[in-house]
């Protein structure tokens, strides 16, 4: 094969001198191995095909340019009966015209031409150490590409960020004369045959995030969400090596950021069988329309690699640690009052919350739904962000002198994007509504979604929040998102409107973030539907699920932590009864779940007892004390055998300190449970390990005694630990135990 010579500098914007662990450019021109923190991607760019990975995985060490060339060679396939007469490439962006027939890379068409495309690499650069948006980048491949005969320019880019994660995007620009609309643009990474198994996950409102596993089988296992939110979509895609857990076997997957419709899929092509993992935007029929001139530019595709699922999670979390905006002050415990109070907005009744939340030690009050114009119930209000002057006949006011009064900060609920048909708002502009024809989409909570496509919409919102704000000492505002987008068009154009509202809704929180930058903002839509990477760029917290059973909780809050750090995910100490379940729990057991994410408290404390709001201040004090570790330690969890039990953690950087927990979610088959393995500390120091209080209570069962060393506390080894674990209590279903383990 020839390679043709290819740009490959720093383009003048960054220093390509002392990066140890990337090549620039390959033996070859045309191949690149970017290296960083265990990942290796080893790229080839010819002229006639746009950038094949030939490795994406644990890092093959520093490769020798005849090794990495070799690699190209042992990696071309042979030509397989029945197919074209070279091998087909699997590149970033698939192409039919090279042969490949599984789902394309980019689809559109300019008045039904155009529909296959066929790319000529012009260009490639690369360069190291440089930043986006305040974040580091280790190594960043620009890949510029042209099809004359279908007259497009795309542009790839492909990043390796400095903890090992992948993460790339493509612009396609029309440059013909005729519109070309843009049927979608997904980016495809190559799976070794080790990865057969796949885990993706699903659920709904108030279960978010139950895994599902399978077998990886011939063609496409696609999630889609096309209804701009996802409690069923899948937030990750992974497939690894059968049986790949927590701690080890290796383990592939991907992520798009991006808060309207996406997909992402697994596929195996026929016949010879390449895997993938796929993803991009789900463009909706003739939504994106390029005149001559403009482009699309697709969502970042994120693509992370493991031994086991912690290391695959990790590489998230280290990347959004890494950014600028990310909460990097101590998350204050917050108390929100919508499960104690509803729309049921008396002042005295929320002073005296207040009152008993500051008492317990809390930082942050959240007055939820119900505060605006018109809102008595979910029927009516919503687009009216106005404080109602018959519930709130002095404004705010009162309350935030109370709240702040306290030394608490106060934070506000909105639902920006949403319109009642019961609203000044929906009456004076029904156009403002996202509809098509001439019917409205189904009303879902009885509301619709405002178009803020509407530069009309679009200030009106942005006026009416950015006065409240303005007005009030509001540091904390939870953004709603309440139901789904469906049937929903531009009624300027009739077109499809989801791409447009997604960027408008992007834009609203840019501009409130610019006007307000000392407001912290939390992702709300009905809980966790909306906890992707697009949304996580502009906010600080996601409420993980309406949901706030402890025990749902378990599962929910292990799916959505793989890709979201604890301290961003917004997690209560609910009511003793489950309002969404029916289940009671024990305080401990509520207390010790909350624990492990951005603690708050969402209960009527006024009618707790005494012992339980005393109990409260002792988790909101332990969370306080530990939150440092808790926020910015590893997440660690356990493949524990029993199914009974789950055991997970958060271990201090440099492993000085960790705190576990130990859940036994139903009874278990064996109690006691035997011993317990503490995984990720290091393994040739030795630890104090002992029940870290409040939560160390475990109520004796039938007779039975605690471990010899519970009162004590043990020391032994990270590889003690990791390798032969430590005696547990036996407890009851739905509690769970905290160790605190800390070097000697
Ligand atoms: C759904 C949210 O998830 C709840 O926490 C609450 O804010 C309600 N909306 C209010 O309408």
């Amino acid at each position: 094969m020839t390679m043709q010579t290819y740009l490959a500098d720093a383009a003048g914007t960054a220093d390509t001198a002392g990066t140890a662990d990337a090549t620039t450019p390959g033996p070859t021109d045309g191949l690149w191995h970017l290296r960083a923190a265990g990942v290796s991607l080893v790229l080839e760019v010819a002229r006639s095909a746009l950038p094949q990975i030939l490795h994406w995985g644990a890092d093959l060490g520093d490769l020798p340019a005849d090794e990495l060339d070799a690699l190209r060679a042992a990696a071309v396939p042979p030509v397989a009966s029945g197919t074209p007469d070279a091998p087909v490439p699997l590149t970033i962006l698939p192409e039919q015209s090279a042969g490949w027939l599984g789902t394309p890379g980019v689809t559109g068409h300019r008045d039904g031409a155009d529909f296959s495309t066929r790319f000529v690499v012009e260009q490639v650069r690369l360069v190291h150490d440089v930043e986006r948006d305040g974040a580091p980048v280790a190594h960043r491949m620009t890949v510029d590409a042209r099809d004359s005969e279908a007259d497009l320019a795309l542009r790839i880019e492909i990043e390796m960020l400095p903890g090992g994660l992948v993460r790339a995007r493509g612009r396609l620009r029309n440059t013909g004369a005729a519109v070309f609309t843009v049927g979608s643009l997904d980016l495809a990474l190559p799976l070794p045959r080790e990865a057969d198994e796949i885990l993706d996950f699903t659920g709904r409102h108030l279960r978010e995030r139950s895994p599902q596993r399978h077998d990886f089988v011939a063609g496409t296992h696609l999630r889609e969400s096309r209804r701009a939110r996802s409690h069923d979509g899948t937030l990750l895609m992974t497939a690894g090596r059968r049986g790949f857990g927590y701690r080890s076997g290796e383990v592939w997957g991907v992520h798009v950021a991006w808060s309207g419709n996406t997909r992402t899929f697994a596929e195996q092509g026929m016949p010879t069988g390449e895997r993938l993992l796929g993803a991009g935007e789900l463009l909706l029929a003739g939504e994106v329309r390029l005149s001559t001139g403009q482009a699309y530019e697709s969502p970042w595709v994120y693509a992370s690699y493991g031994d086991g699922l912690d290391e695959l999670s990790h590489r998230f979390h280290t990347y959004l640690r890494s950014r600028p905006q990310h909460p990097g002050t101590p998350r204050k415990a917050l108390v929100n009052v919508w499960e104690a109070v509803y729309f049921d907005h008396d002042l005295d009744r929320l002073t005296a919350l207040a009152d008993a939340a500051a008492a317990a030690g809390v930082e942050r009050y959240v007055l939820d739904d119900g505060w605006f114009r018109g809102r008595r119930d979910d029927t009516a209000g919503l687009g009216d962000w106005t404080v109602d002057d018959d519930v709130w006949p002095e404004g705010l006011h009162p309350l935030a002198d109370h709240v702040t009064g306290l030394g608490m900060e106060l934070g506000l609920w909105f639902e920006p994007e949403m319109v009642n048909p019961d609203s000044d708002l929906a009456r004076a502009h029904p156009e403002w509504i996202l509809q098509t024809g001439n019917r409205m989409p189904p009303e879902a909570r009885h509301q619709q979604v405002l178009d803020l496509a509407h530069t009309g919409a679009w200030e009106h919102v942005y006026g009416q929040i950015d006065a409240i704000l303005a007005e009030y000492p509001i540091g904390f505002v939870k953004w709603d998102h309440n139901r789904d987008l469906v049937d929903a068009g531009h009624t300027a154009t009739g077109g499809a409107g989801v791409h447009a509202q997604t960027h408008a809704a992007y834009r609203l929180l840019d501009a409130l973030r610019a006007a307000h930058p000392h407001v912290e903002f939390e992702s709300c839509a009905g809980g966790g539907g909306r906890a992707d990477l697009g949304i996580l760029e502009r906010t600080e917290r996601i409420w993980t699920s309406d949901c706030i059973d402890a025990l749902e909780r378990q599962t929910i809050e292990a799916g959505t932590g793989l890709l979201v750090p604890p301290e961003m995910l917004g997690s209560h100490i609910g009511s003793p009864t489950s309002h969404t379940t029916g289940r009671r729990h024990e305080l401990s057991f509520r207390g010790a779940t909350a624990f492990f994410g951005h603690l708050g408290i969402e209960w009527d404390l006024t009618a707790a007892s005494e012992a339980e709001r005393s109990e409260v201040a002792r988790w909101v004090a332990a969370y306080r004390q530990h939150r440092d570790l808790l926020h910015h330690g590893r997440s660690v969890r356990t493949d524990d055998p029993d199914p009974a039990l789950r055991v997970h953690g958060v271990v201090r950087e440099g492993a000085g300190e960790a705190i576990f927990a130990v859940v036994q979610l139903t009874t278990g088959v064996w109690a006691p449970p035997g011993r317990v393995r503490l995984p990720g500390l290091d393994p040739d120091t030795t630890y104090d390990v002992r029940p870290l209080a409040p939560g160390d209570v475990v109520e004796p069962g039938h007779g039975e005694a605690l471990p010899p060393w519970w009162s004590d506390g043990v020391r032994l080894s990270g590889r003690t630990l990791a390798g032969a674990g430590v005696q547990l209590p036996h407890q009851f279903p739905e509690r769970s135990v905290l160790l605190h383990v800390t070097a000697v």
